[in-house]
C-alpha cells in the first residue's frame, strides 16, 4: 500500500467512526423526515406531507376553492402585493405576541378558524384539534368536539359557529345551550347562505355525506349517494339569516357575537349598528363566491368603517408569521386560521397542529422585532405599502 493510500484508507476509517457516531448528526431518509413532526419548516411544507398522506378527495375538499378558485388564488397573492415597511433602532429585545380580544387575554394573536369536514382527516378530529388548542392556548372557534375537554374542567378558550337560526326561539335556545357551556362568544357565519359550487368536489364526485362517514376506501361495498356535491351546491343553511338575529341572541345571553366574512364596508359599519361585537374580514377561505374580494384587500375599507369601535379580525390565506404582521398593520387585531392548522393534522395528528400553532406564532414574533414593534399594537398602517392592482 502507497503512502498515499494509507491516508486515504484512515480518513475513509475515521469519516466511518464520525458518521457512527453518536455525536455526529445522523442524516435523515426522506422516510424518516416524513414521519417526524419537526421535519417541515413551514405550513406549505405540512401542507405537502398532509397532500401525500391523505385521500385526494379529503386532500381537495380541504385545498379547493369554488368554480375557477380566483377567489383561492386571491387571497395568497393578496400578500404578495402588500410589503411591510419596517422601523428599526427600536429597542426590541422584548417583544409580546399577546393581544386582548372581547375580555380575553391571548397568547398571540392566531384563532383556529372553524372547519367543517375535520373527520374527513381522522376520526374525531374536531377533539383532537381542540386537545392542540388547549396545548398551545390559542383560541379555537369550533362548534363539535370541546365537551370532554370541557366537561374534565379543562381551561379551554373557545368559541362557537354557527350560520344563524331561522327563528328567534331556535336562535335564542342555541345561543343560551352554549352560554351554558363555558363558549366565549358566538361566531355567525354571513357568507354561507347555500353550499357553494366547487368543481374539485364536483369532478371528485365527492358525497357531503363523508363528511360524517369518512371517504370511501379501496374495496368498500359501493353505497348508496347521501348529499352528492354537484346537487348539495344549493343546499340552504340559513338563507333568511338578517341582522334581527344579532338582537333575538343579544337579548338573551351576555356573549360577544362575531360576524364572519363580511367583506362589503357598508357591512362593516351595519354590524356595529345592529349591535355585533366583533366582525371578521373574510371570504370563506375562497370556498363560497368566487371572484370575490381578498380579505387583505377588503381589511383596510372594513376597519375605517367600524371606526375603531368593534375589534375587526381577518382570515384567508394566512400561512407565514409575515402574513400575520401585514393583516395587524392594516388593523386586524387578530387573524383566523383555516387550512394551516388542518394541513398540520393531516401530516401528522394533533402533534402537527401544535406544530403548526408554535411555528406561526414563532414567526409573528421574530416578525414583529423585525419590524420594529414590541406589541402587536405597535404596528401602523403606515408601515403597510400596497402595489397597486393595475
Ligand atoms: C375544510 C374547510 C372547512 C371550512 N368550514 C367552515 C365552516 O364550517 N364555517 C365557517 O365559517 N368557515 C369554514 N371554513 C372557512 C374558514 O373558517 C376560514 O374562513 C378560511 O379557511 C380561511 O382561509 P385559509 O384556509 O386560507 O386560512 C372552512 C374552511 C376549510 C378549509
Amino acid at each position: 500500500m502507497s503512502k498515499f493510500t494509507r491516508r486515504r484508507h484512515a480518513l475513509r476509517q475515521f469519516a466511518g467512526f464520525l458518521a457512527a457516531s453518536p455525536l455526529w448528526p445522523q442524516a435523515l431518509t426522506p422516510q424518516q423526515m416524513d414521519d417526524d413532526v419537526n421535519g417541515p419548516i413551514n405550513v406549505h411544507e405540512f401542507e405537502e406531507v398532509a397532500r401525500r398522506k391523505l385521500n385526494r378527495l379529503a386532500y381537495d375538499f380541504i385545498a379547493g376553492g369554488v368554480e375557477d378558485e380566483l377567489a383561492l388564488r386571491a387571497n395568497r397573492e393578496a400578500f404578495s402585493r402588500h410589503f411591510i415597511v419596517p422601523r428599526f433602532m427600536r429597542d426590541v429585545s422584548e417583544v409580546s405576541t399577546g393581544v386582548e380580544l372581547l375580555g380575553m387575554k391571548l397568547a398571540t394573536p392566531l384563532i383556529i378558524a372553524p372547519t367543517g369536514g375535520k373527520n374527513l382527516v381522522l376520526p374525531r378530529a374536531d377533539e383532537v384539534v381542540a386537545a392542540a388548542a388547549l396545548k398551545t392556548n390559542t383560541l379555537i372557534c369550533t362548534p363539535t368536539g370541546t365537551q370532554k375537554i370541557l366537561e374534565d374542567g379543562h381551561p379551554l378558550m373557545w368559541w362557537t359557529n354557527n350560520v344563524g337560526a331561522p327563528d328567534k326561539a331556535s336562535a335564542i335556545t342555541g345561543a343560551r345551550r352554549v352560554a351554558d357551556q363555558g363558549c366565549k362568544g358566538i361566531v355567525v357565519t354571513v357568507d354561507n347562505a347555500y353550499q357553494s359550487n366547487r368543481d374539485r368536489n364536483n369532478r371528485n364526485r365527492f358525497d357531503y355525506g363523508y363528511m360524517q362517514t369518512g371517504v370511501p376506501k379501496p374495496g368498500d361495498p359501493p353505497r348508496p349517494p347521501r348529499n352528492p356535491a354537484r346537487p348539495a351546491m344549493w343546499q340552504p343553511h340559513v338563507p333568511s339569516l338578517n341582522w334581527s338575529y344579532i338582537e333575538w341572541v343579544k337579548g338573551a345571553v351576555n356573549l360577544p357575537i362575531i360576524l364572519k366574512g363580511i367583506l362589503h364596508p357598508e357591512d362593516a359599519a351595519l354590524a356595529v349598528k345592529y349591535g355585533a361585537d366583533a366582525i371578521s374580514v373574510s371570504n370563506h377561505g375562497g370556498r363560497q363566491m368566487d371572484g370575490v374580494i381578498a380579505p387583505l384587500d377588503a381589511l383596510p375599507d372594513a376597519v375605517e368603517a367600524t371606526g375603531g369601535r368593534i375589534p375587526v379580525l381577518m382570515d384567508g390565506g394566512i400561512r407565514r408569521g409575515s402574513d400575520v404582521i401585514k393583516a395587524l398593520a392594516l388593523g386586524a387585531k387578530a387573524v383566523l386560521l383555516g387550512r394551516a392548522p388542518l394541513w398540520g393534522l393531516g401530516a401528522y395528528g394533533q402533534p402537527g397542529v401544535e406544530r403548526v400553532l408554535t411555528m406561526l406564532s414563532d414567526e409573528v414574533k421574530l416578525g414583529l422585532a423585525l419590524s420594529g414593534a414590541r406589541t402587536p399594537a405597535d404596528l401602523k398602517p403606515g408601515m403597510i405599502r400596497r402595489r397597486p392592482l393595475v
